[in-house]
């Protein structure tokens, strides 16, 4: 069966949307995890929109050997220099540069002619493939471009060394069928278009980017572009783990394969959840709560008698289990905690393994059962304590329907042992302990985002808050667990400030 490749942007396209934004190291969590999944390409980053992005493409290119890692980089010289110096010690390194084809995007943002545009293709792909021996060129806004000029643009980056031509769907405006009908007439139309792999870049603002990418494939395209979740520029970008599945459920259909891991599509879209706080809907393909619940009685009859009445996938294969299933207990000890970590692949130190073993004690006091998913909570907040300068000693709340929310916050300071309290109000108990926070700590940033989730089902789970906070220009990520939501609130808000006193230092 031909091969299809899976080009991982979620790091790129998926990260530059509101509210996913990432830190360097949780965007190496992230990476390695993509490399557990056995993508092809990671797309870590574009290394001149930010000091932080080249440092995570830098780090990404560095560390992980088995996928390929690329940047992205604008039809100019500074980002393509900028993308090879991030990406130069990567064992498989790829630059991928774009430049729009389309009138709109000609005329309105880069206000140059079809000819400037041709002469900069050839020349920026050139140099790029001086530099990498990988080099993938994008013609933005390609769907709304004219064809015969999309063809001769595609020529041009093919004499110029191109090794992958990506076609975007960049305002996710194409139907299924004219997407693969552009691809089709590109294998057509384009001079020695047999030298490179064709490949798909689709937005879901019609909510096609799948269909469109898979129209795509049937038509010749041999790498997908896509993300964990869909996520990207405004509604998204083509699922990965849809993409994959799709190919995978329907082989005769698609004739493709690709080298996906799928018992790790799961643990991907959950570690993306608990990174950047934002889940996917209950109904969401693949990976939402409910894509393998079944509720009718006629259904659940079907699913008991015989599972394919109902199911076209097995949720195993996906590395969804049937059930959590309840792990450690009350009279667990530290070696079979530890041990447990390290299969859950948490490589935590000596210290933070004894850390996060007093956490997992005070939590098997609160909770009755502890799952996967409690221990993976408690190992990562243990990761994500970057030097602690305030901690938590004691919170108190007062709140209801008809008092003013009233918190009482008390905070060590770990590096001179200085014990400050303070009394706050606000418009609910959140803000009101937020208040007393930054007044103890000094620190008086933003709050740009707060989500919370149950880290696992029934009333006794654990609550995992992400607050967001805008620090000097900065995006800071703060994370908090326990089974009270407003001790969880208060932690994941320290946890930010102190990141934020890092920066400051
Ligand atoms: O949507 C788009 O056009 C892009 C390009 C950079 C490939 O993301
Ligand atoms: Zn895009």
């Amino acid at each position: 069966m031909p091969y299809l490749r899976i080009f991982d942007t979620t790091l790129r396209d998926g990260e530059q949307s509101p509210g996913f934004s990432m830190n360097v190291s949780e965007k190496m969590r992230l990476a390695r995890q993509l490399e557990k999944l056995n993508v092809d390409v990671i797309e870590a980053g574009f290394p001149m929109a930010s000091e932080d992005d080249f440092q995570a493409v830098k780090a990404i290119a560095e560390q992980l050997t088995k996928p390929e890692i690329c940047g992205l980089a604008r039809c100019l010289e500074k980002d393509i220099q900028t993308a090879w110096e991030a990406l130069k010690n990567a064992k498989k390194p790829r630059i991928h540069t774009f430049l729009a084809t389309s009138d709109i995007h000609l005329q309105h943002k880069l206000k140059i002619t079809r000819n400037e545009a041709l002469k900069t293709i050839k020349e920026m792909v050139t140099y790029a493939k001086s530099l990498c021996p990988r080099v993938d060129f994008s013609p933005e806004d390609a769907l709304r471009s004219d064809l015969g000029f999309l063809y001769e643009a595609l020529t041009v980056a093919i004499e110029a060394g191109a090794d992958v031509l990506n076609i975007p769907d960049t305002v996710g405006y194409s139907l299924p069928y004219e997407f693969g009908k552009v691809i089709q007439n590109i294998k057509k139309n384009v001079k020695n278009i047999d030298k490179v792999i064709i490949s798909t870049h689709c937005h879901n603002d019609l909510g096609l980017a799948v269909a469109n990418s898979l129209s795509g494939v049937l038509n010749g395209a041999r790498q997908v572009e896509c993300t964990i979740n869909g996520i990207g520029e405004r509604a998204g970008n083509a699922a990965l783990e849809e993409v994959v599945m799709a190919v995978k459920t329907r082989p005769k259909y698609f004739g493709v394969k690709t080298q996906i891991k799928t018992k790790e599509i799961y643990k991907t879209s959950k570690l993306l959840t608990q990174i950047t706080g934002i889940g996917v809907q209950p109904n969401k393909a693949i990976v939402g709560a409910n894509a393998f619940a079944h509720e009718a009685g006629i259904h659940q009859d079907g699913i008991l008698k015989e599972r394919s009445t109902y199911e076209i996938m097995k949720a195993s294969d996906l590395g969804i289990k049937e059930e959590s299933k309840l792990v450690l207990g009350k009279h667990s000890g530290r070696h079979a905690f530890s041990k447990k970590l390290k299969e859950l692949g948490h490589d935590l130190s000596k210290e933070q393994i004894n850390k996060a073993f007093i956490e997992f004690k005070n939590l098997a006091d609160k909770k009755k059962e502890i799952f996967d998913e409690d221990l993976e909570v408690i190992a990562q907040t243990e990761s994500g304590k970057s030097q602690e300068t305030w901690t938590l000693s004691q919170v108190q709340i007062s709140s209801g329907n008809i008092s003013i929310p009233t918190a009482s916050v008390q905070l060590k300071n770990l590096k001179t042992g200085e014990i400050k309290m303070t009394a706050a109000t606000g418009t609910g108990p959140v803000d009101a302990i937020y208040q007393g926070i930054e007044n103890i700590m000094g620190v008086h940033p933003k709050l740009t985002e707060f989500s919370m989730l149950a880290v696992t089902a029934g009333i006794d789970a654990q609550a995992e808050v992400t607050a967001k906070i805008l620090y000097k220009g900065k995006t800071i990520t703060g994370r908090g667990a326990s089974t009270d939501i407003i001790v969880a609130s208060t932690l994941a808000y320290i946890n930010a400030l102190n990141r934020a006193l890092n920066l400051k230092k």
